[in-house]
């Protein structure tokens, strides 16, 4: 008995949910999605080819060129403008008989893939995009095969066009493939690309890329980084550096390469001249250089020739860095007369009154 009413209950509650969105189609109305450039064809429900309807989108008259045949509306040369909600209602009575949301978009091409491994050895990431916008929701299968064997593909959490495959093996010189479909309403289109696993690796860049001058020595600058916290093993696959820096004034960079160092000193700088200094990362074995890490300036040690003012305002030094050097070579902006007397002035001052103070 019980068991008859929670089935009764369910038919019910079934009836009840099969209504609910047959109106709610009725009110939202059904999708439908066709190519740009074409004829589209409306069709209000099903009714007979000889029943007399009127149209309206988005509740007003259609107003794109059309034509009419019985319960059809024909659009013809669809764009974007032609999208909207499209209503039929059946004459004479205006009873409405069906609701049309009409996509206009484009079919996907092949999508554009590149694979990265960025965690060598554990792992490499695979990013598509289509090259041109579709208009309408296209969604991607992903398939990665290595000897035969179907790889697991795991989704990135953050990048929708983005998944991540563990290496099987390491070493292996049989090669990866990955299977990207592109899918919409419209129709589907795959891009297949093959790799080695040495081709695909490239580390992320230096992280907390430092630069600081050396006291008493106007020609050096000590450079420091680490390696990139994503590089899983440093100490079994290690990585070699790629040292760039220039003087701000100048256009062309100066190159050191280390190897498994996470420091540098530059020892052939211009005395006074503010640089740049970036360092990329390769695993000293295989694959290519990472981007460039973040551009860090820093001047080498400028023999202060008013100390007077640095004891007054423990900031100041960090001023003189990012003041504009005169392109002449001469190392130091010559300073107004009349600010150097004031800063003396200020500098004796308290020595005046001590005097002063003596002499009373
Ligand atoms: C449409 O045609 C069907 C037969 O094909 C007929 O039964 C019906 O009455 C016609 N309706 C109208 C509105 O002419
Ligand atoms: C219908 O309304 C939608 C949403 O406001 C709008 O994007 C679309 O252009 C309209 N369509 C027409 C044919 O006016
Ligand atoms: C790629 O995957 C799609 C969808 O699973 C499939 O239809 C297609 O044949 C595959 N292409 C290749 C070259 O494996």
């Amino acid at each position: 008995m019980a068991n008859l009413v929670t089935s009764l209950c369910c038919v019910v509650v079934a009836a009840v949910v099969v209504a609910y969105a047959q109106r709610r189609s009725q009110l939202v109305g059904r999708n439908q999605y066709e190519p740009m450039y074409t004829e589209v064809v409306l069709r209000c429900g099903s009714l007979d080819s000889n029943a007399s309807v009127s149209w309206k989108v988005n509740g007003t008259d259609v107003r794109a060129q059309h034509r009419q045949l019985g319960p059809k509306l024909i659009l013809t040369q669809v764009t974007l403008s032609h999208n909207g909600l499209y209503s039929c209602f059946q004459n004479p009575n205006g009873e409405r008989r069906d609701t049309i949301l009409l996509h206009v978009g484009i079919r996907p091409r092949e999508p554009s893939v590149t694979c990265r491994s960025n965690t060598y050895p554990k792992g490499f990431y695979c990013s598509w995009h289509q090259l041109y916008p579709t208009y309408i929701p296209t969604s991607y299968e992903v398939d990665v095969v290595h000897n035969q064997k179907s790889l697991e593909v795991q989704k990135d959490a953050v990048h929708k066009n983005r998944c991540h495959v563990r290496f099987p093996e390491v070493f292996s010189s049989s090669p990866y493939k990955v299977n990207v479909t592109a899918i919409n309403a419209l129709g589907r289109a795959s891009t297949l690309y093959s790799f080695e696993e040495s081709n695909i690796v490239k580390p992320d860049p230096p992280e907390r890329v430092t630069a600081t001058p050396i006291r008493f020595n106007a020609r050096r600058l000590e450079v420091t980084w680490q390696s990139p916290a994503t590089w899983p093993d440093v100490d079994n696959f290690p990585l070699k550096y790629f040292l760039r820096y220039r003087p701000l004034i100048r256009d062309t960079w100066q190159h050191v390469e280390l190897s498994d160092s996470t420091a540098h000193t530059i020892t052939d700088a211009i005395a006074g001249k503010e640089y740049i200094i970036q360092v990329a990362a390769k695993d000293t074995e295989i694959g290519t250089w990472s981007d460039w890490s973040v551009a860090v300036h820093a001047t080498p040690w400028i023999e202060d020739p008013s100390p007077i003012t640095s004891t007054t305002d423990g900031d100041f030094p960090t001023e003189t860095k990012t003041s504009p050097i005169p392109s002449s070579n001469a190392p130091q902006k010559a300073e107004p007369p009349v600010g150097r007397a004031a800063r003396l002035l200020t500098f004796f001052s308290p020595l005046l009154l001590g005097m002063l103070l003596l002499l009373m």
